[in-house]
C-alpha cells in the first residue's frame, strides 16, 4: 500500500523555524522518522513539499492514481484554503491531516483547520509523532 506524505510552506525550513514551536528536527529527519514507522507497518511512502498551493492541490490530484492513501500537512493554508480542501473532498482516496504543533491551542486564526473537515481525520500536538499516528490511521482505514 503506498503512502504519499505532502508538507506544505515552510515546513522545509524545519529545524530552524521556531524550534521552540516546531522541534530541532530537519524535515529529512522528521522524513526519516516516517519512513522507520512505514517500514514497520509495512506501507510504501513517499514525500513531497510545495510552497504553493495550486501544487497541492495538483499533487493531491496526481495521487489519486499512484497512491492508497496521503498524510498532508498543509501548513498554514489549513486555515483557510478551500482549493486543498475542494481537492482533498475530491479524491476517492482517505486523506489524514497531520500537524506537528496542537493548533487548537494556539492562536486564533490557527484553530480551525478547513482542510482537517475534509478529511477523514486529523492529528495534531505531537510533534513529528503527529505523521507516525497518521500513518498508523491510514493503515487501519485500509485494513493494514
Ligand atoms: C503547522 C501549524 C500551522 O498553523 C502553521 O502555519 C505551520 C505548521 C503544524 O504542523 O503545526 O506551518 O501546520
Amino acid at each position: 500500500m503506498r503512502v504519499l506524505v505532502i508538507h506544505g510552506p515552510n515546513l522545509n525550513l524545519l529545524g530552524e523555524r521556531q524550534p521552540e514551536i516546531y522541534g530541532r528536527l530537519t524535515l529529512d529527519e522528521v522524513n526519516d522518522l516516517i519512513r522507520t514507522s512505514a517500514r514497520d507497518l509495512g506501507l510504501d511512502v513517499a514525500f513531497a513539499q510545495y510552497s504553493g498551493e495550486g501544487e497541492i492541490v495538483d499533487a493531491i490530484h496526481a495521487a489519486r492514481a499512484t497512491y492508497d492513501a496521503i498524510v498532508i500537512n498543509p501548513g498554514a493554508y489549513a486555515h483557510y484554503s478551500y482549493a486543498i480542501a475542494d481537492a482533498i473532498a475530491s479524491v476517492s482516496i482517505p486523506v489524514v491531516e497531520a500537524h506537528l504543533s496542537n493548533i487548537a491551542a494556539r492562536e486564533a486564526h490557527r484553530r480551525t483547520s478547513v482542510t482537517a473537515a475534509a478529511c477523514v481525520g486529523s492529528v495534531s500536538g505531537f510533534g513529528p509523532n503527529s505523521y507516525v499516528l497518521a500513518l498508523r490511521a491510514v493503515a487501519q482505514i485500509q485494513g493494514k
